[in-house]
């Protein structure tokens, strides 16, 4: 690793300077025509949205989806998530995205599930995920966070280290001690790797899967996709193995985690445990859907921070005088809080939620018929005109106390709303807070380069390339 001189702040720290306005792609004036539709959804879909996208409450019309309508209106978000929530079902397109590669018979996690699989599922994983048992992961969230800074200062200051890839191993050590108790430790570089190829090829669209063309027809992205949930299988098969051993030879010494908390779980409904299959689907659904989000948003966090000195010092000296328990760090760090809540409003890191209409509905005025399809994306949703001032600028404020409770809960949705809200939102939240109190409190990060990271959708929001950092003790 190379060790260059110190950074030169390339930004104004002045209390009160202009926000900082990170790189955002040019919207269309136009809607693209279909054939660079199905070029920009393999690209990067968010090349799609044209200026109306994001000034308009309400987008209807044919496309190679069929009949799609993009809704920002939060009165008709509620009433897609909420009120006639039952009308809406996950729509085939991202059901095939996110089953790509999966073998056929292989359960469906929660992600997926649709009717009663999913209502099973979904009552009988809800306790695993309450208040009081994030809580409880706090500590270790701590040690993994203070590890990885550990590791930055034991270089000289100045060092460089590259934010994106330190968060994607960091989220990934949390995951693997909170919720596997190490069963998965020595994995992490095939992780890495698989888990990379994995979003990669599922999160390009596939053409024949907008075309709906038959599932015969091989696809690229399903064989490479194959590839990395072969891997995923074969080491998920493995821990579960060696969790249900120690369970029948030693059951005092199992682990109190999510690996052990799913063998046993039974719905409180009628008693009934998840087959292996689901076992093993729902292991790899919080692995997929638990690792890629928190790390992408806390490195873009890192990032909309060391261009906003001001805003990084109030974050550092809350952090400084944080209560030792970090349990409670959710809830008394506003500032932090802010700065995280703002990063997620600005990229989210799911950027695009859609829906089935099964039956006719009329939304902000607009009928929409039977199998339309529903697009609430929150990357538009949470840069829309007429939601948000300033839409474009960094600025914690809005999520200060004071000033939050006047957002209206369905113009910002980074964890989506209603029965399918994330189940992992605490977990996320927990674990952004305490890692980034962690680094505030001990470090001092500034921009390496001048080109900014572009944000490319591939399921997750990512950067398109390495968000290289210099660091200093704080
Ligand atoms: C910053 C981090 C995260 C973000 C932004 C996020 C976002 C989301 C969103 C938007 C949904 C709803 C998708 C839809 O309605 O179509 C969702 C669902 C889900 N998330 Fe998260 N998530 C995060 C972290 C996590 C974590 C840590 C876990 C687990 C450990 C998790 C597990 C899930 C699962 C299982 C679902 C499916 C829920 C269902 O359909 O019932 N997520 N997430």
């Amino acid at each position: 690793m190379s060790e260059p001189s110190p950074a030169k702040p390339t930004v104004s720290a002045a209390p009160g300077a202009r926000p900082f306005r990170p790189w955002v792609p040019r919207p269309r004036e136009a809607p693209a025509d279909a054939l660079t539709q199905l070029w920009l959804l393999a690209r990067n879909p968010i090349d799609t949205w044209s200026r109306a996208h994001y000034e308009r409450p309400v987008l209807w019309g044919k496309s190679l989806l069929g009949h799609v309508v993009v809704v920002n209106d939060p009165a008709a978000i509620r009433r897609v998530f909420i009120d006639n929530s039952a009308n809406y079902e996950k729509d085939p397109l991202q059901l095939r995205v996110l089953r790509a590669g999966a073998k056929p018979g292989a359960g469906d996690g929660l992600l997926v599930a649709s009717g009663e699989t999913w209502k099973r599922t979904r009552r009988t994983m809800s306790p695993l995920f309450t208040p009081r048992r994030v809580a409880a992961f706090a500590q270790i969230m701590r040690l993994q966070a203070d590890a990885r800074v550990d590791s930055w200062l034991a270089r000289r200051p100045g060092s460089i280290v590259e934010i994106d890839r330190e968060m994607v191993r960091l989220a990934y050590d949390i995951l693997s001690s909170t919720l596997f108790s190490e069963a998965l430790a020595s994995e992490r570089t095939g992780f890495e790797r698989e888990m990379m190829r994995l979003l990669d090829s599922i999160g390009r669209i596939d053409p024949l899967d907008v075309l709906n063309a038959p599932a015969w027809i091989p696809r690229l992205n399903q064989r490479r996709a194959a590839e990395s949930r072969a891997w995923f299988e074969t080491t998920i098969a493995r821990m579960i193995d060696e969790r249900e051993r120690l369970i029948a030879d030693q059951p005092d010494l199992a682990p109190d985690d999510l690996l052990t908390a799913l063998l046993r779980a039974s719905d409180p409904e009628t008693g009934v445990g998840l087959t292996r299959a689901e076992v093993a689907a729902n292991l790899f659904t919080f692995i997929a859907a638990g690792h890629e989000t928190t790390a992408r948003a806390l490195a873009w966090t890192l990032h909309l921070l060391a261009h906003a000195p001001d805003w990084w010092e109030r974050a550092a000296a809350e952090a400084r005088g944080a209560p030792d328990d970090p349990a409670q760090w959710l809830e008394e760090l506003p500032v932090v809080k802010a700065a995280f809540e703002e990063s997620m409003r600005l990229f989210p890191p799911v950027p695009h939620l859609s829906r089935m209409a099964l039956e006719p509905d009329v939304l902000a005025g607009v009928d929409v018929p039977a199998g339309a399809t529903v697009v609430v994306a929150p990357w538009l949703l949470h840069r829309h005109k007429l939601l948000w001032s300033d839409p474009d600028a960094f600025r914690p404020e809005r999520f200060l106390p004071g000033a939050r409770e006047s957002i209206d809960r369905f113009a910002y949705l980074p964890f989506g709303a209603g029965p399918r809200v994330c189940i992992g939102a605490t977990f996320a939240m927990q674990e952004a807070m305490v890692a980034l109190t962690c680094i505030l409190r001990r470090v001092k990060l500034a921009p390496v380069l001048k080109r900014e990271p572009r944000p490319v959708l591939r399921i997750t929001l990512r950067p398109d390339d390495r968000i290289p950092m210099y660091v200093h003790p704080a």
